[in-house]
């Protein structure tokens, strides 16, 4: 803890051209209980060398009128060196137009020469509010700085947690699919090798378990890892609204000019996970009968609408302190450049994603041809099969 101001060492730089002056002001700080360690100058010189950086004031106090000088100038001065040490002005007859002009160019306070038995409370308010000043820049920076730090943290979180899924899903996929599949080839072959009613009906039973755990284990995979953004965003979006409408029975229909789009690296899986998140949004939380999803790309801009006719939303849900859907797609789209929007009404509810393309080195994440998705087929498509058999 520093002593309390009262009992610091001041250090004043007085810009006064009487010494007789300086020493009344010393004689005033004195009375006030104050000590300090002062300095007096009286030309500009002397005050520009006194104001450099390396030195060390707590306070200047001046004179408004020195020969060849002025407490105004010096205010400029002090002020052009970007040297933050708060300023009184003293004078014999000061006007309230100087009075006021000096105020407004930054001085702390200004006083009357005839009147200086306020000068020691004035040159503590003036290093106190000063001080004050410092902390809470100080304050507001590591505050800033810790939101950049937290902010930053929740990105790289949100990137690992993808990389980390990716992992899992790959593993899963060789592991425990490429074992599964094994085993429905060796079962089916004993079907095919067996007279046995016995043996057929063991081995039926248990083909029946063998594809319900690569069932399993695809959903789990495609949670993970959606497998369908191989074939690019598009086709993964229109897949997505499709299997959304058939679980939930609200309508969903994906709007889109673009046949196929050339994404940067990143970009898609962004665009997916918000869809998604949006998506799960309607079905939880907004009662809503329909849902729309729109993606365009105009002026380097991609733009990725999710709406619904719902409810609306409110700030209270979005300040939910356990609701973390919303939140995270924020960061999540912080991680491609990228912002997300909220609007909402009594017609419902909108989520828009804008990730501004840049027209640099892109990675073509989608084919140059998109994936064709079977029409009306009465086998629902499910793009994360390891193959049939
Ligand atoms: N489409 C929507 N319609 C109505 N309310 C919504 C919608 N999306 C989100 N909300 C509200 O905003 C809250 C925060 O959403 P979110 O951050 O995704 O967290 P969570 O879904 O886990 O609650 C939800 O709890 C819900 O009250
Ligand atoms: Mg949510």
């Amino acid at each position: 803890m520093s002593p309390p101001l009262s009992e610091k060492h001041l250090r004043v730089l007085h810009l006064e051209d009487s010494e007789l002056d300086h020493q009344l002001m010393l004689a005033h700080l004195r009375r006030s209980g104050l000590v300090v360690d002062a300095v007096r100058v009286d030309t500009e010189a002397d005050f520009l060398k006194c104001i450099e950086p390396e030195q060390d004031w707590d306070v200047v106090v001046s004179d408004y009128n020195l020969p060849g000088f002025s407490g105004l100038v010096a205010l400029d001065l002090l002020k052009a060196s970007a040297q933050m040490i708060p300023f009184i002005l003293v004078s014999g007859e000061i006007g309230e137009d100087t009075a006021v002009e000096a105020m407004r160019n930054g001085a702390s306070d200004y006083l009357l020469k005839n009147n200086l038995t306020r000068l020691g409370p004035a040159l503590l308010h003036a290093v106190e509010t000063h001080e004050l000043l410092l902390a809470r820049q100080r304050a507001d920076r590591e505050l800033g700085e810790s939101k950049q730090r937290v902010h930053e943290l929740a990105q790289h979180l949100q990137t690992s947690v993808e990389l980390e899924r990716a992992a899992i899903a790959r593993e899963i996929h060789d592991d425990v699919g490429g074992s599964l599949t094994a085993l429905k080839f060796d079962l089916a072959w004993i079907a095919r090798h067996s007279d046995s009613p016995e043996v057929l009906s063991r081995v039926n039973s248990a083909l029946e378990t063998v594809s319900h755990a690569i069932e399993a284990s695809q959903r789990v995979m495609h949670n993970l890892r959606p497998a369908i953004l191989e074939q690019g965003l598009i086709a993964a979006l229109q897949w997505m609204a499709s299997r959304f409408e058939k679980r939930t029975g609200i309508t969903c229909e994906f709007r889109s000019r673009h046949e196929h789009l050339s994404l940067p690296a990143g970009v898609p899986l962004v665009a997916y996970r918000t869809v998604q998140e949006a998506l799960t949004n309607v079905s939880k939380h907004a009662q809503a009968s329909q849902a729309h999803i729109d993606l365009s790309l105009a002026g380097g801009v991609l733009s990725l609408e999710v709406s619904d006719n719902g409810r609306g939303l409110s700030q209270e849900d979005l300040a939910k302190a356990r609701s973390f859907g919303i939140r995270g797609l924020h960061e999540r789209a912080g991680t491609v450049g990228g912002w997300v929007d909220l609007s909402s009404g009594p017609g419902g509810t909108t989520l828009i994603l804008s990730v501004p393309l840049g027209s640099g080195d892109e990675v073509d994440m989608d084919p140059t041809e998109p994936g064709e998705l079977p029409q009306d087929s009465s086998v629902p498509y499910d793009p994360t099969v390891w193959g049939a058999l």
